[in-house]
């Protein structure tokens, strides 16, 4: 295995189109030359030069039965070799052989029961970010399953449309696996979103966004914290790669997988990208902005209408965050507009219904959570909640079911950016430092964004499940580092 704990997690800075160049350059070297003598020593892998790879669709899971009003899946966890850069095998840790990992798409009331077998060395733990489930399908830090043994989870889906996503997370090795590729994607649908007309088929296009490290053998490197180093910047899997699209509307279902990164995402021309839902589904309205923010873990649901670029046209979804300099990070992928195509679909003018946040139940509790990580450049960072590393066995806040409470979480570090996700339920983000939230993040959330000296207050109600779950940040190498607590619901 790896060093575990090295570095904190970067600080990330920048916007405005400056980035900030943290830590060494990644090892970029030049393509092997024609006239390279064959005896030499192979030469260092490349990552190829932006836009000459192109992004493939997220493989679609299909079930091994569909019998008895349930939909199972079986999924085998194991290590592969695939080809993220051209022409070299990578060894990572995926499910069923795909990396990224697969869509599993469900529907609100139908069943999901899928069966995981774990050929991998190591425990994993399967959780469904975002789901409403018991605490026994929820797939906890402790809850793990062996090498050589098989789970299963059964999910009853029981909630509106989301973008969920699914992922490990045995504490202490969700981090590095999750970096190594154990993580997949789950769309919840629903009627009311079949209804709305939005672009679907292959104009509906899952993208799960990443930064990866490699070495000079085009393996993936994996140190705890080292956010800087990790300047390649994945779409479905391939470094920065291209994508060819129509002249008309196209729905992407966008997802930060990375430990760490956090996304400033924008078109290149500064045109209009229309968002219509985050992490727990659509918006109540669609949202034209020209700039996406994603931290890791987050999701957004996203139309842009190429019918305004003549074909020919190709546009680069642009990055405006570090860590890592804008020739490395800076660009994430490139919209090739080739041919033109008939569009029936729509965006209405109202997506869901969501009850006014003046109109949410009023708090039973009130609480502050502080999240922090040692910044003081020591070779051993610990992540905090409220001052305390994470322990299995202690119950830091404990809610009574069926109530709603009101949590104000601050990221108390000055440089180092953090973001919240809680277990179990969809929060409301009532307020960022004060300020009621852009529409982006006015919906269904699981997962809010702190940077440096922020405070959220998040409206959340406990009425589904008693038992225990986790909150943490989710920038994985943190939460790795104890940035977790435990909230009983009873
Ligand atoms: Cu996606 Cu507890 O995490
Ligand atoms: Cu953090």
């Amino acid at each position: 295995m790896v060093t575990r704990r090295r570095v904190l997690g970067g600080a990330i800075a920048a916007t405005g189109g400056t980035l900030i160049t943290g830590g060494a350059l990644f090892p970029l070297v030049a393509a092997r030359s024609a006239e390279a003598a064959p005896a030499a020593p192979a030469a260092p892998v490349a990552v190829p030069a932006p836009f000459t790879v192109k992004m493939p669709r997220l493989a679609e899971l299909s079930p091994v039965s569909t019998w008895g009003g349930q939909d199972t899946y079986a999924v085998t966890i194991k290590e592969v070799d695939r080809e993220i850069i051209p022409g070299t095998q990578t060894k990572v840790l995926t499910f069923n052989g795909q990396f990224p990992g697969p869509v599993l798409r469900a529907r609100s009331g139908r069943k999901v029961v899928v069966r995981h077998r774990n050929t991998h060395s190591m425990p994993v733990s399967i959780h469904l970010h975002g789901a409403n489930v018991p605490p026994e399908e929820d797939g906890g830090p402790m809850d793990t399953f062996g090498p050589g043994t098989t789970r299963t989870y059964t999910y009853l889906n029981e909630q509106s449309n989301a973008a969920l996503w699914f992922h490990d997370h045995a504490h202490h090795m969700e981090s590095e696996h999750v970096f190594r590729g154990l993580s997949a994607t789950y769309l919840l649908s629903d009627d009311t979103e079949r209804a709305l007309g939005l672009p679907s088929g292959q104009y509906e296009v899952p993208i799960a966004l990443r930064d990866a490290r490699f070495d000079e053998a085009g393996q993936l490197v994996y140190v705890m914290g080292d956010a800087f180093e990790r300047t390649t910047i994945l779409a479905n899997g391939k470094p920065t790669p291209y994508f060819e699209v129509a002249a008309r509307k196209y729905r992407f279902r966008l997802q930060n997988s990375s430990n760490q990164r956090f996304f400033q995402l924008r078109l290149a021309d500064g045109g209009e990208m229309i968002q219509i839902g985050s992490d727990g589904g659509l918006l109540e309205s669609p949202f034209p902005t020209n700039s996406i923010g994603l931290s890791s873990g987050e999701r957004a649901d996203v139309v842009i209408d190429f019918s305004r670029y003549p074909v020919g046209t190709q546009i680069v979804l642009e990055n405006t965050l570090g860590p890592g300099s804008p020739d490395q990070v800076g660009k994430v992928l490139r919209f090739d507009v080739v041919r033109t195509a008939t569009d029936a679909s729509r965006v209405p003018a109202r997506l869901g219904v969501l009850p006014a946040v003046a109109s949410l139940p009023a708090p039973a509790v009130q609480r502050t959570i502080v999240m922090s990580v040692d910044e003081d450049g020591r070779q051993d960072p610990r992540g905090f909640l409220d001052g305390q590393v994470w322990d299995a066995d202690r119950i830091d806040q404990t809610v009574a079911f069926g109530t709603s409470e009101v949590w104000t979480v601050t990221n108390a570090n000055k440089f180092v950016p953090h973001n919240f996700h809680m277990h179990l339920v969809q929060f409301r983000v009532l307020e960022r430092n004060g300020a009621p939230v852009a529409p982006g993040e006015a919906g269904l959330k699981d997962t809010v964004r702190l940077m440096p000296g922020e405070t959220v207050k998040l409206h959340a109600t406990f009425n589904t499940y008693k038992g225990t779950y986790v909150y943490h940040c989710h920038m994985l190498d943190h939460s790795a580092m104890g940035m977790m607590a435990n909230f009983r619901v009873r």
